[in-house]
């Protein structure tokens, strides 16, 4: 059993573990995946100020995200297809992050359902929608959230059209799994994962009973989302969605100023600041580089989170001193799970949490609320 220090160790683990479509789908981003790298860059190029001689021996990470109480101002973002990293991934993941104090949000691309997962959980999770054409359909998920008690829902409005993904279409993604000549060579060197998943019976999208039989390869869940989600989705949508739904609404995929005073405008309770993890418009601005314009554009108005290449506590803390109210991981947390289920995402949270405190010390902060630009360098 390696020495697990880092999300990197986690990721190295899934790579090793997860049948290579699955581990890619998660892992790559879209085209030249130049925004998926400046996610990262990003983060790396800001300076923290070291600060000694403070006395930070009492120290927390608690923050408040809607108006729930985290032991750390991070999210489990939504991620389609996560029960294929590991079987019933949702449901241990919404797990892992009930016991660790911070909020899940379920995919609409998910494997388990929201009532498997309403299930498992005590703690309600945020349920993540996108809006297809069939208004009947979302009314319908939008109703199953809501009677499965999630307390926010987070829409997503960056992926109305799928940015392409080249591995995914290399790699002869097929939900559910399926073992062709091309992929048996590989799932042969991962027999934990095909045991695991494999023999499942969870293998296809839980939301979706009876709307999609499984998507036969790439090109077949392309079109599926091309010929069910609305591309004319407007802001006129966002409004019906928000008056339906009548609870916490976040709007998430928000990276220009002008759209994020639009969500003030239509009432978002939070905007996740993203470019879905550099898998749909790439060439686009990193996110960390695109959060001071847009916490300046919204004024406090609405709650501020980001997505988009955390996978330290380091990179937590540079969020926040940079407005952010929160951050949401995504692959940091999957990778946990494609490692070791469960254990892995809590130690994935871990690591986190440990990084944060550790790194809030060393800038001399005892308390989130005293993180601004005033604790990084000026570039
Ligand atoms: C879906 O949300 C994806 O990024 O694949």
């Amino acid at each position: 059993m390696p020495v697990v220090t880092s999300i990197a160790d986690l990721r190295d683990m899934a790579r090793r573990r997860v049948a290579r479509a699955i581990f890619d789908y998660v892992d790559r981003g879209s085209y030249e995946e130049e925004t998926l790298r400046a996610n990262l860059a990003d983060f790396e190029r800001i300076r923290l100020r070291q600060r000694v001689a403070v006395n930070v021996a009492q120290r927390s990470t608690r923050a408040r995200l809607l108006g729930e109480e985290a032991t750390m101002p991070v999210a489990l973002a939504p991620v389609g297809l996560t029960g294929l990293n590991w079987a019933d991934g949702e449901i241990l993941c919404a797990r892992a992050a009930e016991k660790f104090g911070v909020p899940y949000t379920l995919s609409t691309m998910s494997i388990c359902s929201i009532e498997e997962v309403a299930a498992a959980v005590s703690r309600p999770f945020w349920f993540q929608l996108y809006v297809m054409r069939d208004r009947g359909f979302a009314a319908e998920l939008i109703a199953r959230a809501k009677a499965a008690k999630c307390s926010a829902l987070v829409l997503t409005l960056d992926l109305q059209i799928q940015g392409q993904r080249h591995r995914d279409l290399k790699n002869g993604l097929t939900v559910p799994p399926k073992l062709t000549a091309k992929t048996l060579l590989d799932v042969l060197t991962k027999p934990g994962w095909a045991l695991n998943v494999l023999t499942s019976r969870r293998k296809t999208f839980g939301n979706l009973e009876g709307r999609i039989r499984g998507a036969d390869n790439l090109a077949t869940l392309s079109q599926w989302i091309a010929s069910q989600f609305d591309p004319t989705l407007s802001w006129k949508d966002v409004e019906w969605v928000k008056g339906l739904w009548g609870g916490k609404l976040v709007l998430k995929g928000i990276l220009d100023p002008e759209d994020a005073k639009a969500a003030v405008s239509v009432g978002a309770d939070a905007i996740v600041v993203s470019n879905h993890g550099g898998r749909q418009l790439d060439g686009t601005v990193s996110s960390i580089r695109a959060l001071p314009e847009i916490v300046e554009a919204v004024g406090g108005r609405t709650e501020v989170l980001l997505d988009g290449g955390v996978r330290t506590g380091q990179s937590v803390l540079k969020a926040i001193a940079l407005g952010a109210r929160g951050v949401m991981i995504g692959r940091a947390y999957i990778y946990g799970l494609g490692a070791m289920g469960e254990a892995g995402v809590a130690t994935a949270l871990e690591i986190l949490r440990k990084e944060l405190d550790v790194t809030m010390a060393l800038c001399g902060l005892s308390d989130l609320a005293q993180a601004s630009p005033a604790i990084l360098r000026a570039a």
